[in-house]
């Protein structure tokens, strides 16, 4: 249990150092990674739907999103793409600015235009779960598989046809996520059709009894092959593929015109060398996206909320607990809780650039979260701030005649710098020991942190800490244990889209 802890604040520690924050999606992420180079590439030119999630690493909304977000990228395998930019590296701010990102997380659904040219960028604003993302998705997956009637399969069949057609025979009357997805693997290469079970002579010109079944016509005089193997994407595209490649998907990098070549003189030694390097150049020479004039974040995103006694509890009232901010608002927002949060929310996007700021959250007064700790600190304001740290047992109100944004910093730096006058807490606030709030910690939460940071730190004498390196350490742990706890309940997606 201490262990656990320890390496909390060690890997909190380290994600704090500049420079040293990855991004939330590691390279065995089924979520594909994007950034400014390869956005275009990747996503602007690709002839598949895509999600993207503009984020930024630190935000703890991104951080609830990833599971359900790897989810969807799972389940969308292959039929979607799945992506991720973060907007924090500064390599990608123009990016995110063009591409409208005010908040974190923006999730958008960028879909190729039909006849070509620039996709359509729409937001996902539905639920942020993998089944609602995932149909959403599919939902956008433009359709490239032509309907066969019994009416027109002569027409279908003489129209060009020396190129490759598949038809797939289906007892449904929607059209797959599946075979949608391999109609625009195969743009302009085989045109893919479906007929339905009811086309009684297109059935019948194919001697087709079972459903699905999938006929490729190589074109030509070519014999027609049925399609014997398994309903799973790669397969089907290997067996189509023997009429014709996939358009590769993203298209190659364009090599550069001219290389550079290697006198012949000293070629033997430094062939190896100097084929890696080439391909290296290949590799590098990316369009640079086209992007529209930059547009300024000017509105910081929400400050989290505390909507449970747990989770109170949990993020700043245990025996381990560092400072935490607490707004206290009502739940509908008058004049003085808009002005409060928005000046926290700023404050908290002006800090989660540089320096570590407490951990700051809205708390509903009307919550029985909140109903004790107001009771026992005699909070009678309609918005209250305070600062509270359980480990050291002290807290802070707010004073300030307004919640202006400059009233609200100049008390935080104060807290910051540990000037001014701490309140002693009431006894019995803090009621919660070190084993258990220890125990609430699922196993996953430490082991979700980086594995090197875990690695490095599992003494005590390991972390020789400043007195503020370990309060900044323990608020770090603090947050990143309970954000990575937080349980993201998630219905199994109903439908199947693997499926022909
Ligand atoms: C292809 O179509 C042309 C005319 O539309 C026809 O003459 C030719 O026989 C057709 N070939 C096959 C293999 O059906
Ligand atoms: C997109 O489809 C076109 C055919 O319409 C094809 O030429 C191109 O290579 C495809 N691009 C990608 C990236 O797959
Ligand atoms: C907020 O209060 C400060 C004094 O604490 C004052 O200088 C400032 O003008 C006030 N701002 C607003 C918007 O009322």
């Amino acid at each position: 249990m201490h262990h656990q802890t320890l390496c909390a604040v060690a890997v909190a520690l380290l994600s704090a150092l500049p420079g040293t924050q990855a991004g939330l999606y590691g390279k065995k992420s089924p979520v594909l990674q994007v950034d400014a180079k390869s956005y275009d590439r990747l996503i602007g030119k690709s002839n598949h739907t895509s999600i993207v999630e503009f984020y930024a690493p630190w935000c703890g909304h991104c951080k609830n999103l990833q599971p359900a977000y790897e989810k969807a990228a799972q389940k969308l395998q292959g039929l979607a793409k799945v992506a991720a930019v973060d907007c924090d590296d500064d390599a990608n701010k123009q990016l995110c600015g063009s591409m409208g990102v005010k908040g974190f997380p923006t999730l958008k659904i960028v879909r190729p235009r039909k006849g070509g040219g620039k996709p359509t960028v729409e937001d996902y604003n539905g639920q942020r779960t993998a089944a609602a993302i995932v149909e959403t998705v599919v939902g956008s997956i433009n359709n490239h598989v032509k309907k066969v009637t019994d009416k027109d399969v002569d027409a279908f069949l003489s129209e060009n046809n020396e190129t490759a057609k598949a038809i797939l025979f289906t007892d449904k009357g929607t059209t797959s996520a599946l075979i949608k997805s391999i109609a625009i693997d195969f743009l302009d290469v085989i045109t893919i059709a479906q007929a339905r079970n009811k086309e009684a002579k297109t059935i019948e010109l194919f001697g087709i009894k079972n459903y699905p079944t999938l006929v490729l016509l190589p074109g030509g005089d070519k014999e027609a092959v049925v399609y014997d193997g398994e309903l799973k994407k790669d397969a089907i595209v290997k067996f189509l593929s023997q009429a014709g490649e996939p358009n590769p998907d993203p298209a190659p990098a364009k090599e550069k015109a001219k290389k550079a070549k290697s006198s012949s003189a000293s070629k033997a030694k430094s062939k190896s060398t100097s084929s890696e390097s080439s391909s290296a150049t290949a590799e590098a020479v990316e369009e640079v996206p086209t992007q529209e004039a930059p547009v300024i974040i000017e509105s910081a995103p929400p400050i989290p909320a505390i909507n449970t006694p747990e989770k109170l509890v949990k993020e700043c009232l245990t025996e381990k607990s560092s400072t935490c901010v607490l707004a206290f608002v009502p739940s509908t927002h008058g004049e003085k809780a808009k002005e409060a949060l928005t000046s926290l929310s700023e404050l908290a996007w002006k800090y989660a650039k540089g320096h570590r700021l407490f951990p700051i959250y809205e708390v509903a007064k009307e919550n029985e979260a909140a109903a004790s700790l107001i009771k026992s600190l005699d909070l009678t304001n309609e918005v209250e701030l305070i600062a509270i740290n359980a480990r050291r047992g002290w807290w802070r109100r707010y004073e300030g005649a307004n919640f202006s944004q400059a009233g609200v910093e100049s008390w935080i730096d104060a807290i910051r710098l540990s000037e001014g006058v701490k309140n002693k807490l009431p006894e019995g606030l803090i009621a919660i020991s070190l084993e258990e709030s220890a125990a609430e910690a699922t196993p996953e939460a430490t082991s979700e942190a980086t594995p090197e940071a875990t690695e490095s730190s599992t003494s005590e004498e390991a972390a020789p800490l400043t007195p503020e390196a370990d309060e900044a350490a323990a608020e770090a742990s603090d947050s990143t244990a309970t954000e990575a706890t937080e349980p993201t309940p998630e219905p199994e997606t109903a439908a199947a889209h693997d499926e022909l």
